[in-house]
């Protein structure tokens, strides 16, 4: 099958075609997501929650962001892969946002970044673009942010908020960004957004009224099992089939039943 371009996303807008969007940290779980005909992998700064161990996502350095999306590329045949910019890394000016893109893009291969936040970092997001480098949006609830906002509850539920938020898409399209990502705001109001621009808009915990739909992949296979907002539709469990194969495991080597005799040399 034919890759997945910025151009391609346009495109299944345009003809009403849902975006399907996963995140991905490493090579062996990338290749899987790719090989099942994901449209876009983001390396998403959710490996600092769910990779690192860490309780938000502000820890995470520009380095392991590198790691972890360089590992996704040498997976990758199909998918676009999108890398976050990880906090610290492009809000300072828009040189160092621009130094920090590049050096995603070089070192990683992936294909495009993305920046939280709209009219704050416009100057970020348009200087990356003039480097050619393709920009993806993210409005709503912004983690990164989440010692401002206090809560990870539903953002933009108050007028002004839900106004703002729509002006930051405006001057996002306009800036040049390619898509944006809605997170976790009302589903009437995501639905508006993306009827008043003509880029894709991924939504998580934003309704079915948008263009695609993003989750973490470990929400989605139930290897985090503590973590249960209303967004996430859970496909498997395998923190219990995980948990279960190392105490058949465990139980097996204390018993001596594994390794048998086909199991030696
Ligand atoms: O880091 C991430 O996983 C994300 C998605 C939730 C959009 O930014
Ligand atoms: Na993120």
């Amino acid at each position: 099958t034919k890759r997945i371009t910025t151009h391609t996303l346009h495109e299944m807008k345009a003809r009403g075609e849902k975006i399907s969007m996963l995140t991905s940290y490493d090579y062996s779980m990338a290749k899987i997501v790719d090989k099942a005909g994901i449209d876009i992998i983001l390396v998403g700064d959710s490996a600092s929650n769910v990779m690192a161990g860490h309780e938000t996502t502000l820890p995470i350095t520009l380095d392991q962001m590198i790691y972890h999306a360089s590992s996704v590329v040498r997976a990758i045949e199909h998918c676009l892969v999108v890398v976050d910019l990880p906090f610290g890394t492009y809000q300072g000016n828009s040189k160092e946002a621009l130094s920090s893109a590049i050096r995603i893009m070089k070192e990683s291969g992936a294909h495009a970044v993305k920046l939280e936040g709209g009219s704050e970092i416009l100057e970020s997001i348009s200087r990356i673009l003039s480097a050619g480098i393709p920009v993806m949006g993210h409005l709503g609830l912004t983690p990164q942010s989440i010692y401002k906002f206090g809560t990870y509850v539903v953002r933009a539920k108050e007028e002004e908020e839900a106004k703002k938020l729509i002006e930051d898409a405006k001057l996002l399209e306009e800036a040049g960004c390619f898509s944006i990502v809605l997170e976790k705001i009302p589903a009437k109001l995501a639905q508006l957004v993306s009827e008043s621009v003509s880029i894709p808009i991924i939504g998580i915990g934003a309704g079915n009224g948008v263009d695609g739909q993003v989750l973490v992949i470990h929400d989605l296979l139930g290897i985090t099992n503590e973590f249960n907002p209303r967004f996430i539709r859970r496909y498997n469990n395998l923190y219990e089939q995980i948990e279960h194969s190392v105490l058949s495991y465990i139980k097996d080597v204390k018993s001596k039943d594994f390794p048998n005799e086909n199991e030696q040399y």
